[in-house]
């Protein structure tokens, strides 16, 4: 007994489908247009882009573009003949259900995630017919933040081709007046500088870059791809007003508080640098050359610390030292003397720095502790959940931690919670040629301490955004948003409590104007609610329990309510055609870059089904034989499903230009799964994976496999892991994964990515045709509209997926249309 499935009336439709990836030369972009436009630091961005097929066949168009990844996406829409479509926020595990559902069916066309050190991506393709036009239409949000004395709006602009109607848009409005504004970025060089054009007023600034076509091709980072690059532009407001901006609507507020005539405070900080072996070459250079560039900066009337830490603590000095000149150059000496070594010990060497800074308490100072590692602790005490309490109770709340990640074997997540359970925050140091700018950019955030203890009063304000910061640094800029009670504006009081040097300030302004504006609009509500999921996703990582849920629950309602894409939420795109489906998640922090294509589940099924890794496959009674499933485009009628003799082999890929070729033979009992899988990496060489092992056969070698690592033949990498054996070809991935079932492994392959190269081959590369799944067939049995004479109703299992997903289809019986299509793929030797 064995199964596949097949679907007559629409196959050759179906392989029209598999074989019309996007392909950049058959579409004309008409229109590029990103609109921005920014109040009082909140900055709404629409991307348009209007495209059209010029083919006389149906083709896929797509739709990429990046946008900060600070910013919340909230509105997508796809506008096709007349009609309009628009993506649906929705709680993220519902959203993936569908997708779940979506890939089963075959249908979805996968969703990219990445995220850079600025961007992160939005991805989508629809099929649309020939001579059709279509337009997508992206919304996103972003609060700017103030940083160094300044905003900034980035904007990035790739269409992949040169476009006769591109246009960037951006319009700035701040009551407070506009101090200046400069424009940056790769777009404003050479040869498109004279693109730009800026019209300044008093409260208002336009910037317009409208580049010709030809102008497209020549900027520096462009091509005959078109622009591909940044515009930036980086502005400050007046603050004539210590107490700061704050404007009013509809019974909300947004308090934006920056005070910048203020003195300096002196400050104790300490550094805790680890210089364990994977701090290794150049990233122990970039951090020596940033430590001693610091040190360099620091004001006479400052204090310091400097702690190197591997399973060792290094002190330079036990105490903290005022930095004088001499003090100054002995501790670069140190700096320069900091070496990779051993093993870390993060606990010790946070306590001791903490220790450091409670030993040597100076009035109307403020202290800051920072700390800089590149990977996770390995000695001393490892547990996390332990070193996070023994930090707290060290630093009590009396200075803030600040947590610098080098590069992306750091447990971020970890960093991050600590630093915001102790009132600081955690930054990403990429490494690249200017991580020792980076490390001395954050410093400089910090550096210059203006106020300590600030308590943020609102008499007559409600469902306040967080009141208390520990400490506020020139340059940056304090944001509280909130309700008023009862929209009583009269009693409505703000206020600033905090201390400078030693002394209590007290900030207000009888004479402040809290007049509502003229025009109506839900902005400041809508920045209260963007204010307050930030700050509920950043409590979402300290917690634990039920505490973390109720943390979760409020920010997901907040995201409904304000149709905000946040990672408590994932936006639901329903394409034209048919009833495919998109589902775009916020890509995670850290996530590094990792394209996710047709029928990856790698951020689908897993994330929603829990951490709990893989599952086996569950436990269906009646589980019986292996089909193949071929998708029907209507998602009304589920997809017909059709016997396999067992003991088939078939071929799963071919890839002549990577000498990569992949086959499979089914169990030969029921041919319920794949027994054997040969890979074959050049003439000579290959992998063999059956149920006793891995056989590798290299170099005319032969040897046994077993462990997990990874090998390289060629171009191709197979990487052996616990429950999956990679095969990796550059353009091309493919997953092996393995089951157990009654003690025994099963093996069932999976196409992560496909490459375009139109050579390519095998069934798994028809995958919108053909799905790998396992059939149960019921006792029911139905008919489908004549056409179908025989058919059985039955379950489908998708090990393809590791969530492995049942679904239903109709079992048709063989000699079927399909199975001649199936004898294409059979081979006679694995
Ligand atoms: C704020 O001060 C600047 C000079 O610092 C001045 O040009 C501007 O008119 C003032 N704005 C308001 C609203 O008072
Ligand atoms: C704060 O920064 C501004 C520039 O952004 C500078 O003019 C001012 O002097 C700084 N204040 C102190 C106390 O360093
Ligand atoms: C510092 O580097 C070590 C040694 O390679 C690394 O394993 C460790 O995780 C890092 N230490 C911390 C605290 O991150
Ligand atoms: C904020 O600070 C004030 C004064 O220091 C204190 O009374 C209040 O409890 C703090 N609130 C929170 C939420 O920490
Ligand atoms: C409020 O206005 C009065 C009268 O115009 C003025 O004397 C006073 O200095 C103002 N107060 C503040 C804090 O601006």
């Amino acid at each position: 007994m064995g199964k596949a499935l097949v679907q007559f009336t629409l196959f050759g439709l179906l392989l029209a489908l598999a074989t019309t990836l996007p392909n950049r030369g058959d579409w004309d972009i008409y229109s590029f247009h990103i609109n921005s436009k920014v109040t009082s630091r909140y900055a709404i961005t629409v991307i348009t882009s209007r495209v059209v097929n010029r083919m006389d066949e149906s083709k896929e168009i797509e739709f990429h573009v990046q946008i900060p990844k600070n910013a919340f996406i909230s509105k997508f829409k796809i506008f096709i003949n007349r009609k309009e479509y628009d993506g649906v926020v929705k709680a993220k595990e519902q959203a993936q259900q569908q997708y779940d559902a979506a890939v089963f069916r075959g249908e979805s066309a996968g969703i990219v995630s990445s995220v850079g050190r600025t961007l992160e991506e939005f991805k989508t393709s629809v099929t649309v017919a020939p001579h059709k036009k279509i337009t997508f239409e992206l919304t996103y949000e972003e609060l700017l933040k103030r940083r160094l004395g300044k905003y900034e709006l980035q904007i990035h602009a790739r269409p992949m081709q040169p476009v006769r109607d591109f246009k960037v848009d951006v319009h700035i409005s701040e009551k407070a007046g506009i101090s200046f504004l400069v424009i940056k970025g790769g777009l404003n060089t050479n040869a498109l500088a004279n693109a730009v054009t800026r019209t300044d007023a008093d409260k208002e600034a336009w910037v317009y870059f409208y580049p010709s076509e030809d102008q497209q091709k020549m900027c520096d980072s462009c091509g005959d791809e078109g622009l591909n690059g940044d515009l930036v532009i980086l502005y400050d407001v007046n603050r004539n007003n210590s107490l700061g901006d704050i404007e009013i609507s509809n019974g909300y507020f947004v308090h934006h508080f920056a005070p910048s005539n203020l003195v300096r405070l002196s400050k104790n900080v300490v550094f805790v640098i680890n210089q364990s072996g994977s701090m290794h070459g150049r990233k122990i250079e970039q951090t020596r050359i940033a430590l001693i560039h610091i040190l360099n900066d620091l004001a006479e009337d400052d204090y310091f610390g400097v702690i190197s830490f591997d399973s060792n603590l290094f002190h330079w000095k036990r105490e903290l030292v005022q930095a004088t000149s001499a003090n100054v150059d002995s501790a670069k000496i140190f700096a320069q003397n900091i070496k990779d070594r051993g093993a870390t010990n993060i606990n010790s060497a946070v306590l001791e720095g903490a220790r450091m800074l409670n030993a040597n308490p100076r009035e109307g100072s403020a202290s800051i502790l920072i700390l800089l590692t590149d990977g996770e602790p390995t000695t001393g005490v490892i547990n996390l959940d332990k070193i996070q309490s023994n930090v707290k109770r060290a630093i009590a709340g009396k200075f803030p931690l600040y947590c610098l990640g080098f590069g992306f074997d750091v447990n971020f997540e970890f960093l991050e919670s600590m630093a915001l359970q102790n009132d600081g925050t955690a930054r990403r140091i990429y490494e690249d040629a200017d991580a020792n700018l980076q490390l001395q950019g954050f410093y400089e955030e910090v550096a210059t301490p203006l106020l300590t203890d600030v308590t943020m009063v609102y008499v007559g304000g409600t469902n306040l955004t967080q009141t208390n910061f520990s400490q506020y640094y020139n340059g940056s800029e304090i944001v509280v948003a909130g309700e008023i009670t009862n929209n009583d504006i009269e009693t409505f009081t703000p206020q600033v409590v905090a201390i400078s040097s030693n002394t209590r300030m007290v900030f207000n302004n009888p004479n402040i104007s809290l007049e509502p504006p003229e025009t109506k609009s839900d902005r400041i509500q809508r920045v209260c609610a963007y204010l307050t999921v930030k700050q509920l996703m950043e409590k979402e990582l300290q917690l634990s329990g039920p505490e973390k849920d109720n943390v979760k629950e409020e920010a997901l309602r907040l995201s409904l309510k304000y149709n905000f894409v946040t990672p408590f939420t994932s936006m639901v795109v329903t394409k034209p055609t048919g009833d495919i489906t998109d589902v775009h998640h916020k890509p995670k922090e850290g996530a590094r870059s990792h394209h996710v294509q047709q029928n990856d589940d790698s951020h689908g099924s897993r994330g929603a089904h829990g951490e709990s890794g893989q599952p086996g496959p569950p436990c269906i009674p009646g589980f019986s034989s292996n089909m193949f499933l071929v998708s029907h485009p209507d998602s009304q009628n589920d997809p017909l499903c059709l016997d396999v003799t067992g003991g088939l082999r078939l071929k799963l890929l071919h890839h002549p230009s990577r000498g990569l070729s992949v086959n499979g033979e089914l169990d030969s009992g029921a041919g319920e799964y794949f027994s054997r899988i040969k890979i074959h990496l050049g003439p000579e060489d290959h992998v063999e994976i059956d149920t006793t092992g891995v056989t590798v056969r290299q170099d005319q070698a032969t040897t046994h496999h077993n462990g997990q690592d990874t090998i390289t033949i060629g171009s191709v990498t197979v990487i052996f892991r616990d429950k999956e054996i990679d095969v990796n070809a550059g353009d091309t991935r493919l997953v092996i994964l393995i089951y157990e079932r009654n003690g025994k492994k099963m093996f069932w392959p999976a196409l992560r990515q496909r490459s375009q190269d139109p050579n390519i081959e095998g069934i798994l590369v028809f995958q919108q045709v053909y799905r790998l799944v396992q059939i149960i067939p019921t006792t029911t049995i139905l008919e489908i509209d004549g056409q179908y004479a025989d058919v059985t109703r039955a379950d489908a299992v998708d090990y393809s997926i590791v969530s492995t997903p049942t679904l239903s289809c109709w079992l048709v019986s063989s000699g079927s249309g399909l199975h001649r299509r199936l004898e294409n793929f059979i081979v006679t030797e694995l």
